[in-house]
């Protein structure tokens, strides 16, 4: 049944104005000191969990180019010097080949001492380091000197014309080469370095 309220437009007009009257107003609350810190810690967070993905993401991509120290070097088969012969440096890469009869290294050139760049002197078959006398042979294991280990090797993949490969150990010996196989491929990864041993 209809009201006198619904029916008659002035008294319904005033009822609604009444109502809007007593109707509570909605505040908006300042945000207490607590909220406030909750609110800075919580950006705070976010931010850390910003920055830390994206260093996560910078160390799982390569940046290194390729030929470029750091990352991986082709090296030609046909510069692997004879077994015993002098290195084939590669002074971009920081290493020197290496062939021995137990096989092939890529040596890292710079000195387990203090960072110097022992050379290859030819008339002595060794490497020497110009600053404190260290000596290591053309395989890499310490002579003698101040150098308290051998030198680092950096992993290598030897490609086979048929597809096999073979890599460096994890303890950095050497590739053991057959050479009377055609080697499509010798990959240097500047980027992986198997650390020298102590020397005894
Ligand atoms: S840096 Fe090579 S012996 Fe000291």
């Amino acid at each position: 049944m209809a009201t006198a309220e619904s029916t008659n437009p002035a008294v319904m007009s005033a009822a609604v104005r009444r109502r809007a009257a007593v109707a509570p107003s909605v505040q908006v609350a300042a945000p207490s000191r607590r909220e406030f810190l909750y609110y800075i810690w919580g950006a705070s967070m976010a931010l850390l969990l910003g920055q830390t993905s994206a260093g996560l993401i910078w160390f799982a991509f390569p940046r290194f180019k390729e030929g470029e120290f750091g990352g991986t070097f082709a090296f030609n088969p046909e510069e692997l010097p004879s077994v015993g012969a002098a290195p084939t440096s590669v002074p971009a890469g920081r290493f020197h080949v290496t062939l021995t009869s137990e096989g092939l290294r890529a040596l890292y050139g710079v000195c387990t001492h203090l960072g110097c760049l022992p050379k290859w002197v030819p008339t002595n078959g060794r490497f020497e380091c110009p600053c404190h006398g260290s000596k290591f042979q053309l395989s890499g294991q310490w002579i003698e000197g101040p150098a308290p280990r051998h030198l680092d090797r950096f992993i290598t993949t030897v490609t086979y014309a048929d597809g096999t490969t073979l890599a460096t150990p994890p303890d950095g010996g050497a590739i053991p080469l057959d050479l009377d196989r055609q080697i499509t491929s010798i990959q240097i990864d500047t980027g992986a370095r198997i650390i020298g041993e102590l020397r005894g």
